[in-house]
């Protein structure tokens, strides 16, 4: 499937050199290699930064700039890179990976009939911005170029290829296994990022050798061929980490802490406060509202969404979970595909697994677990619970250590429970069990049966007191010592 695709594209196409903004569009992203220097089972561009895939970021970044269509050449676990594209974009497999101008070569098969622009984009590139591809398209067609290369600068330029500038006006990009030590030195390098005319890349691809050091077909010949038309470009990016290619886990680690490091000032830009910056993880699809204060150690994952005026004390760990406003997650919260409704105090220490749904002003604190559960608005579990596979009313106190014993080895069974009911603490009930509004539960209960609304219940265990038991008991002990 093509994304965008326009059965409109002859009307639009114009000849390159007139310099109309109207040209068409189409990407390829480039996601074959194997990645060997990851060490990895896992295809490179599958591996994740701010809890997304790379070539997701790609692909997010790239539809931004509205393309007729998108090309993803997949080669490497290309099964496992075509889940990941699912009907984003066309994919085209390139059989061997012979390098990547063989790569765009594959993917003309997908581009038939295709007249315009063709940006090319590697997968492993993550921190791209559309910005700086519009910037790049921009350029690329006011100078009418054939081809023009996103360059950076960068402070260690090794495994890049380098851009070398000639006083004429020229542009080649060699690639560091084939550079000699002048040209090492350069610290201008190629960020794998290019705009090419259609018609000129497909003719220049069909010239290219593998004379070099990787017996490769390199994709960044073709700036050199556009330069000896006088029609090559440079467009240099104002911040370089955006370019930074994933080539090993320490490049992950880099680019991720470059990936947080943008979260993080976004978050902040829109009124949250972080209390220490370096030790927060946010996902990129994570959501926080203003006024939000996140304390040290705080882990946001997944489509997390928190509302506004929120304070998370520190070390939690909140996936896939919906926050209202107001909320206050005390120290050491685990929470995983939950709910947590406006104003509820969520901990310390307490675990909201997979469809726990807090109420309103819900407290739930200390060793509380919470499974499958929705607990109504200004209930109560505070200490040492476990609340599975129950409905729970409003108003209701959940004393110290009440179990909901919703397993009998077999299948899950639910308890209900009603509004404003009272429960003691040490308290069991099985389930399949349901207590009416206003009960009242006696502690140490284990409730087994139905309990009508408005009752007290209770089991009969007999209290025995024997006067004096202690002193006997330490004197005998005593004796054998
Ligand atoms: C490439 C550039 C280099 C640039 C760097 C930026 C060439 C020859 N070199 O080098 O100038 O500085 O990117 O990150 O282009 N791929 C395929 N099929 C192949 C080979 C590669 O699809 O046969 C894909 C890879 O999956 C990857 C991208 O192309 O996403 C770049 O390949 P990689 O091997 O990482 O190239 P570099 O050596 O980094
Ligand atoms: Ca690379």
């Amino acid at each position: 499937m093509t994304v965008g695709r326009s059965r409109k594209t002859t009307a639009r196409q114009q000849p390159p050199g007139t310099g109309n903004r109207a040209r068409a569009l189409a990407v390829v992203v480039l996601a074959a290699g194997e990645g060997k220097r990851m060490r990895s089972q896992t295809a490179k561009v599958l591996h994740e930064v701010a809890g997304k895939p790379m070539i997701r970021h790609v692909l997010d970044t790239v539809e931004r700039l509205r393309p007729e269509r998108v090309v993803v050449v997949v080669g490497h676990q290309a099964e496992a890179v075509r889940d990941a594209v699912g009907d984003r974009a066309a994919c085209a497999l390139q059989e061997r990976q012979l390098g990547t101008g063989d790569a765009v070569r594959t993917a003309r098969t997908r581009l038939r009939g295709f007249r315009g622009d063709v940006l090319v984009v590697c997968g492993d590139v993550p921190l791209l911005t559309a910005a700086s591809c519009r910037r790049l398209l921009r350029l690329h067609r006011k100078a009418s170029a054939l081809a023009t290369v996103l360059s950076m600068q960068v402070e260690d330029p090794s495994g890049y290829g380098r851009i070398l500038r000639a006083e004429d006006g020229g542009v080649r990009i060699v690639e560091d296994a084939d550079a000699d030590a002048d040209e090492r030195s350069v610290d201008e390098v190629n960020t794998g990022t290019y705009c090419f005319d259609a018609s000129f890349l497909w003719r220049a691809l069909s010239s290219l050798g593998r004379d070099n050091a990787q017996r490769e077909y390199y994709l960044t010949d073709v700036v050199e061929l556009a330069s000896a038309r006088g029609r090559a470009g440079v467009v240099l990016l104002d911040d370089d980490c955006e370019g930074w290619g994933v080539n090993s886990r320490l490049d992950l680690a880099r680019v991720e802490a470059a990936a947080q490091e943008r979260l993080i000032l976004a978050a902040m830009e829109r009124g949250v406060t972080f209390l220490d910056p370096t030790t927060a993880y946010l996902s990129s699809d994570a959501r926080i509202g203003a006024d939000t204060v996140i304390g040290p150690n705080v882990r946001i994952e997944g489509r997390t969404v928190i509302g506004r005026n929120c304070r998370l004390d520190g070390t939690s760990h909140i996936v896939d979970s919906r926050i209202g406003d107001r909320v206050h997650i005390r120290w050491g919260v685990v929470a995983q595909n939950a709910r947590i409704g406006e104003g509820a105090i969520v901990g310390p220490y307490s675990h909201l697994r997979p469809l726990a749904d807090l109420g309103r002003e819900v407290h739930v604190g200390n060793f509380v677990e919470v499974k499958k559960s929705k607990i109504g608005d200004r209930s109560k579990a505070n200490h040492l619970a476990y609340v599975g596979d129950a409905t729970v009313g409003r108003d209701v106190n959940i004393g110290a250590g009440t179990i909901t014993c919703n397993y009998d080895g077999f299948a899950k069974h639910p308890t209900e429970i009603g509004d404003r009911v009272q429960i003691g603490s040490d308290t069991q009930l099985v389930a399949p069990v349901r207590l009416g509004h206003d009960c009242y539960v006696a502690a140490g209960s284990t409730v087994v049966r139905d309990v009508e609304a408005g009752a007290l219940v209770y089991n009969d265990k007999p209290q025995k007191v024997r006067r004096g038991w202690v002193a006997a008991f330490r004197k005998r002990a005593a004796r054998k010592t």
